[in-house]
């Protein structure tokens, strides 16, 4: 594995079928060529997940969606001008440069564009699609860090372009526009009250809705087991847990718990600065051996949704495959 800040010798490795972690704006992805099933493969196997579970197809902000999507709605050409290059994913029928591996055997494809300046300087320098999930083991929290990245793969990446820190922190909302209706199948960085500007009322998943596995409970889990709940509950909830207990709850809100007999784990009262440290925050606190962490949901406002979601995933019931 190499690690640097190099895109040329990036882009290269892209080229040559490998694998690249790189920076967004949301989390690191785990990218390849998009158009691959040979590159792809190797996600998967790094990553130690599902073969049907689909990937984001990663283009750079001037590419045509031509090709990547067989048809562009109206209201998807218009949410995409308002708020591409940014942390928003849509829905799509496949194009036909998008492998098929790419999407785990679907005919739609998720496609975004990434507002990060050196995810940009790759994706124009590689000249393609490039297909990445975020860049951690499966059902792991996402990486928001290259030291993040090479703590979960290893040896398992060919290069990891080191970007710094991601600025969102959480993933990119997805919304399906494949079948008519706007659909929010996850809340992201963008938050939902801009997207709804555009597309009126998002709807919730129906059973017809295209699986988006990631989304399943118990991904973006920690080893401690999470317990999310409102801020008025968190001290009956320190109070019912055993082991080494931390509580994770913006800074403000310790005041009024003087005697917590719990590790104080402070995030910012600012929801965009609690989202930015989040997923560093539980890799803390599973460095720290903590057992337990009580988890205080924001209001879900804004990029509150998020955050609050991603508490209550880490917070959900665990799978053998997690
Ligand atoms: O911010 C992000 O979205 C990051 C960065 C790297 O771009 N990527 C990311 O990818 O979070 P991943 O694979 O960890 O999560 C993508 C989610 C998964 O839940 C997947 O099931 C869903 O998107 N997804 C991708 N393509 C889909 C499709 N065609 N239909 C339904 N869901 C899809
Ligand atoms: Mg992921």
């Amino acid at each position: 594995m190499n690690r640097g800040t190099d895109v040329s010798e990036a882009a290269a490795v892209l080229a040559a079928g490998g694998l690249v972690a790189f920076p967004t704006e949301t989390v690191y992805g785990l990218g390849a060529d998009a158009s691959r099933a040979d590159a792809v493969a190797k996600i998967f196997a790094a990553k130690g997940r599902p073969s049907g579970h689909p990937l984001i197809v990663h283009l750079p902000p001037e590419a045509s969606l031509d090709g990547w999507a067989a048809s562009v709605p109206d209201v998807a050409r218009r949410l995409a001008a308002a708020a591409w290059p940014g942390p928003l994913t849509i829905i799509l029928p496949r194009g036909p440069r998008v492998s098929l591996a790419t999407t785990g055997g679907a005919e739609t494809v998720g496609l975004r564009m990434p507002a990060h300046a050196m995810a940009q300087a790759l994706l124009r320098a590689f000249g393609g699609g490039v297909a990445a999930p975020s860049a951690n083991r499966f059902g792991a929290v996402s990486p928001t860090t290259a030291d993040h990245v090479v703590s979960d793969l290893g040896e398992r990446v060919d290069y990891v372009l080191d970007g710094g820190a991601c600025d969102v922190g959480v993933e990119s909302t997805i919304v399906d526009l494949s079948r008519g209706r706007a659909v929010l199948l996850r809340p992201g960085g963008l938050p939902r009250e801009m997207i709804e500007e555009i597309t009126g009322p998002l709807a919730t998943p129906d059973a017809q809705a295209p699986a988006a596995p990631g989304t399943l409970a118990s991904h973006y889990a920690p080893r401690a087991r999470v317990v999310a709940v409102a801020p008025d509950d968190v001290p009956a909830a320190v109070a019912r847990s055993v082991g080494k207990v931390a509580v994770l709850a913006p800074a403000a809100a310790f005041a009024r718990w003087p005697a917590l007999p719990a590790t104080a784990h402070p995030l910012p009262d600012d929801v965009a600065a609690m989202a930015r440290g989040l997923y560093a925050a539980l890799r803390d606190l599973d460095a720290a051996g903590i057992d337990v962490v009580i988890a205080a949901l924001p209001p879900a406002a804004g990029l509150g949704e998020a955050v609050g979601d991603r508490l209550l995933r880490a917070a959900g019931p665990r799978r053998s495959e997690s």
